[in-house]
């Protein structure tokens, strides 16, 4: 088998979840999210992210309808494997679906996606979403049995989720924060080895974003928390720039 092309650009997807929590903190309009998305376009962010809750807690229906109708950069959907979301996937037809847990108790998405105990499900969910042309992406830990049933299922994309490496960094246990980072390696080359094209997202930041960056298999970022946390005190495309350079630095 020839061996894969390493991915020469690591794009920065820009996740607005937080704008609309803050909208929804007063139950109106303002923040819109949607200009949050905007402006990261015109900064420089390669896609955005946006999360459609079962619970409608941040984004609302009617954000991804405009996010669709106006973004330039493509719009990648993050939501549950359930009916109701995959009919309103195929409605709108998002670039990217990525399926995600969800239980309505937890502050944020917390574990990965049991691809490998939900094998069959997911294939026949992922079918109807890949006919209608949506690049389909599954969040996971970074374990080879769940990088093996994303492919099985017919997934062309893994998210790894990095919100455990930055939780053990951020409390400074530097033996569990490498042997996490270890498997976070690991199975980036095991995933873009299989054929998967392989992102990583959740709880980043400057401190973080150098290490995960350097994974030379990693083709996507996806960072809204710390992002839209600096936009307060320097600015979305401040935050962003430095995001960028500290990304590119990684990479060179
Ligand atoms: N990727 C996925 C799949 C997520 O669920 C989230 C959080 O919504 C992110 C990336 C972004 O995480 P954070 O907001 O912590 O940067």
């Amino acid at each position: 088998m020839a061996e894969a092309r390493m991915p020469s650009h690591l794009r920065l997807g820009v996740n607005i979840d937080h704008v609309a929590t803050i909208r929804n903190a007063r139950g109106g309009d303002l923040p819109d999210p949607v200009r949050a998305a905007l402006q990261a376009e015109r900064a420089g962010a390669d896609g955005i992210t946006a999360h459609l809750r079962e619970d409608r807690r941040h984004i609302r229906d009617e954000d991804i309808a405009r996010l669709m109708e106006e973004l330039k950069v493509p719009l990648n959907l993050e939501m549950a494997a359930t009916e109701e979301m995959q009919q309103i996937a195929l409605r709108h037809r998002p670039h990217a679906v990525c399926l995600v847990p969800e239980r309505r108790e937890e502050r944020t998405t917390e574990g990965g996606l049991d691809v490998a105990g939900d094998a069959a499900r997911l294939a026949d969910f992922i079918a109807p979403l890949r006919e209608a042309r949506a690049r389909v992406s599954l969040f996971i830990a970074p374990e080879a049995a769940q990088v093996e049933a994303a492919v099985a299922v017919g997934a062309q994309v893994v998210e790894l989720h990095t919100g455990a490496w930055c939780e053990l960094h951020a409390q400074g246990l530097h033996a569990a924060c490498n042997a996490e980072f270890e498997r976070l390696r690991r199975m980036a080359a095991h995933a873009h080895a299989l054929g998967l094209e392989v992102h990583a997202g959740h709880g980043l930041s400057y401190e973080t974003v150098g290490a995960i960056s350097a994974l030379p298999e990693l083709a996507e970022l996806n960072i809204g928390h710390f992002l839209v946390g600096e936009a307060i005190f320097r600015g979305l495309d401040a935050a962003m720039a430095e995001m960028r350079t500290r990304m590119d630095a990684a990479r060179a």
